[in-house]
């Protein structure tokens, strides 16, 4: 698949909640249902792509129910859509169920956590550009960083059905097993190696932890878990791409490993994003331009997926 099939309708639709379950003390998976046109987009939704949630009709929790952190941002309005990716896309006759896994860090994701069944929810999408599978490659290697969980779960999904043949090999990392926004129990993840975690277990794929704090799994950074199973794993370089989603300081040091190593690999950007059609400017990406200048693109239309030999990182 090309990045320019990546590009389909978008609307304005409105979506049905089906459920939105929390999966572990501050994270959440919220299932939304779409008919009609909205089906239609988002039926050819690619992972990596995103929405832009409204959720100034959602009610904060009660007091007693907002982290103390959050004590006093949760009450600013929240006027702006916010931007979601996916973590999950299904489509059921001519209906499409799209999950959402979100922690509840800020005032938007704080409503979002009490919608509930049968709430009506609207949102823009499917928008930006989304990981692309190329098929010359056998081995993906997805490497997630904290929240950057959901796209890469999406991706393994798809990757399952479009690359049936493909080797698939995921490493998640998080500052300590709390932050790994998982549905697990931390005795399983503490295995660290091997089909620890059940998102990416569901489709065969083999999963390493790396915790900073080593509460679970590798104790240290996922990219030096990644380095070490790399260099143990005589890949052929051409043969395999990598998928990153995660902290930008991650994201850069996953492009510097794949320069060095001349592995393609595919990044997802992360930057605030007011309109996440384009119009607003918000969400520049320095990228290598023609003649080694600088070329400034849009997060929310050219990416939020970027090649990674074209972002230049500040150090
Ligand atoms: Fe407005 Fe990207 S979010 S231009």
């Amino acid at each position: 698949m090309s990045a320019q099939d990546n590009k389909q309708a978008r609307g304005v639709f409105t979506a049905k909640v089906r459920s939105n379950r929390k999966i572990w003390p501050s994270f959440y998976k919220l299932l939304i249902e779409f008919s009609g046109d909205g089906a239609e987009a988002f039926a050819r939704c690619r992972p990596g792509q995103f929405a832009q949630f409204d959720l100034s009709g959602a009610a904060l929790p009660p007091d007693e129910a907002i982290p103390v952190d959050l004590a006093d941002s949760a009450h600013r309005s929240v006027l702006l859509r916010r931007p979601f990716s996916f973590s999950d896309v299904t489509v059921k006759n001519s209906v499409v169920f799209v999950e959402v896994l979100y922690g509840a860090v800020g005032p938007c994701s704080l409503r979002m956590t009490t919608l509930k069944a049968a709430d009506s929810i609207t949102v823009i999408g499917p928008l930006g550009t989304g990981f692309s599978v190329p098929q010359a490659k056998k081995t993906a290697l997805l490497v997630v960083g904290g929240m950057g969980a959901g796209p890469l779960e999406h991706v393994a999904k798809v990757l399952t059905e479009e690359r049936p043949d493909m080797q698939v090999q995921a490493f998640a990392g998080a500052n300590s097993a709390e932050a790994l926004p998982f549905e697990r129990r931390l005795d399983e993840l503490s295995q660290g190696v091997g089909f620890s975690l059940a998102e990416f277990a569901r489709f065969g794929i083999e999963s390493q932890v790396a915790t900073d704090d080593g509460s679970a799994g590798y104790r240290g950074l996922v990219t030096d878990c990644f380095v070490e199973w790399l260099e143990q794993a005589h890949l052929e370089a051409k043969d395999a791409v990598i998928f990153a989603c995660g902290p930008e300081a991650m994201l850069a040091r996953i492009a510097e490993l794949a320069r060095n190593r001349n592995i393609d690999c595919q990044i997802s950007m992360e930057r605030r994003m007011a309109c996440g059609i384009g119009v607003c400017q918000s969400c520049v990406v320095e990228c290598r331009g023609e003649n080694g200048e600088s070329a400034y693109k849009l997060c929310c239309k050219d990416g939020p997926v970027f090649n990674s030999s074209e972002v230049i990182f500040k150090p």
